[in-house]
């Protein structure tokens, strides 16, 4: 069934000239936009987002390169929506992301990985409505 996911261009991709290119293989990749913002997280924005990262030893180091400079954030549809953003992004760890993913070309490292794309129907829906109402979804 059509279905939704939630992106993040993260600051490094968005730093390093690549918002513009992102987009283009999301659009190539058959995924619709549904909603979208230019925006820079607060500390405590992006805390709660990963909450649920908030016992690994990486979230210090998460919250404090996700607040570094502004992002891309959307909701994107297309069938098979979770699975098929997480094909077309690649391994969160880029030096393990197969050629022509989006990490692959754009990410230099596992916390500069350049995208985010929900896990799950479940935290897509979640994700997604952290930040778009429904007044902001077309
Ligand atoms: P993302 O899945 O978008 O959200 C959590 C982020 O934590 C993940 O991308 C990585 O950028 C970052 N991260 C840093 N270290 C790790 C790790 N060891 N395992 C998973 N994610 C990590």
């Amino acid at each position: 069934a059509t279905n939704r996911t939630f992106t993040m261009i993260k600051p490094d991709a968005v730093a390093n000239g690549h918002i513009g290119a992102i987009l283009n293989d999301i659009i190539a990749g058959g995924f619709k936009i549904i909603a979208m913002k230019y925006i820079q997280l607060s500390k405590e924005t992006a805390g709660a987002f990963y909450a649920v990262h908030k016992e690994r030893p990486f979230y210090g180091e998460l919250v404090d390169f996700m607040t570094s400079g502004p992002i891309v954030a959307a909701i994107l549809e297309k069938d098979n929506a979770v699975e098929d953003f997480r094909t077309l992004i690649g391994a969160t760890d880029p030096s393990k992301a197969e050629a022509g993913t989006i990490r692959n070309k754009y990410a230099k490292s596992i916390d500069a990985n350049a995208i985010h794309g929900s896990d799950s129907d479940e935290n897509a829906a979640i994700e997604g409505s952290f930040f778009f109402s429904h007044f902001e979804r077309f």
